[in-house]
């Protein structure tokens, strides 16, 4: 029996995507004690594991080095990969928004936007050019995002918001919400094929015990 390949999300997912693949059966004692090992195993299930960088996810599911991914929506919308998006894991839930200064509150419609920092440009350039039909400059930025339209580096920015807490001591509010973000997993499209069986039953399995 081949292997089934999991890439799993480095960061704020990896605990709770183990955990889910735990009370679906799935082995996953090597992948917690952490070495510097890159590829772990369930042998009993024929299931193995890497870590990668959430953006690199969704290219090793698409090109089938991975059968099986979990990673957030704000990688996958960013990204853009073609792939079988088969479970909301409901975990790591927040909103992809538009947010600014307050002053621009209640006048989107009414302003011209120039400038929009975010970890995003696809995301953000879809918005803008699909839901607006406005030509901004997309500024892509690493990290910090809401420091953009504080130091005047952009009029807006497209970021994650969870708590709402950095908007709001930062004087920053959503002028706009594009998307519910949580946790997906997703499907190599042969492999869904090849090995529906296992693939299916293991998605029961973690649907169940969500
Ligand atoms: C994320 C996001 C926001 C913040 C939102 O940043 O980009 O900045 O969390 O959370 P809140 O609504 O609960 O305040 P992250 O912590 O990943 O750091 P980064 O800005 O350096 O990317």
């Amino acid at each position: 029996m081949r292997y089934i390949t999991i890439a799993l999300a480095k960061g704020r997912l990896a605990e709770l995507s183990v955990e889910i693949l735990e009370r679906a059966g799935v082995d996953c004692s090597e992948l917690k004690n952490s070495s510097r090992k890159l590829i772990l195993t369930d042998e009993k299930n024929k299931i193995r594991f890497f870590l990668a960088k959430p953006s690199d996810v969704p290219v090793y599911v698409e090109y089938g080095a991975a059968d099986i991914g979990i990673v957030g929506k704000d990688t996958l919308l960013e990204e853009g990969r073609d792939l079988y998006e088969v479970l909301n894991l409901g975990f790591a839930k927040c909103k992809m928004c538009v947010a600014g200064p307050k002053e621009l509150e209640g006048r989107m419609d009414s302003i011209t936007i120039t400038r929009v920092a975010t970890k995003y440009p696809e995301v953000a350039r879809m918005y803008f050019r699909h839901k607006r039909k406005e030509s901004v400059e997309i500024i892509k930025l690493s990290g910090s995002v809401e420091l953009a339209p504080l130091v005047g580096l952009s009029d807006v920015i497209v970021d994650l918001v969870e708590t709402g807490r950095t908007l709001k001591e930062n004087g920053l509010v959503i002028l706009d919400t594009i998307a519910d973000i949580s946790a997906r997993m997703v499907v190599n499209r042969v492999s869904m094929k090849i090995e529906n069986e296992r693939i299916t039953g293991l998605i029961e399995a973690i649907r169940k015990n969500l």
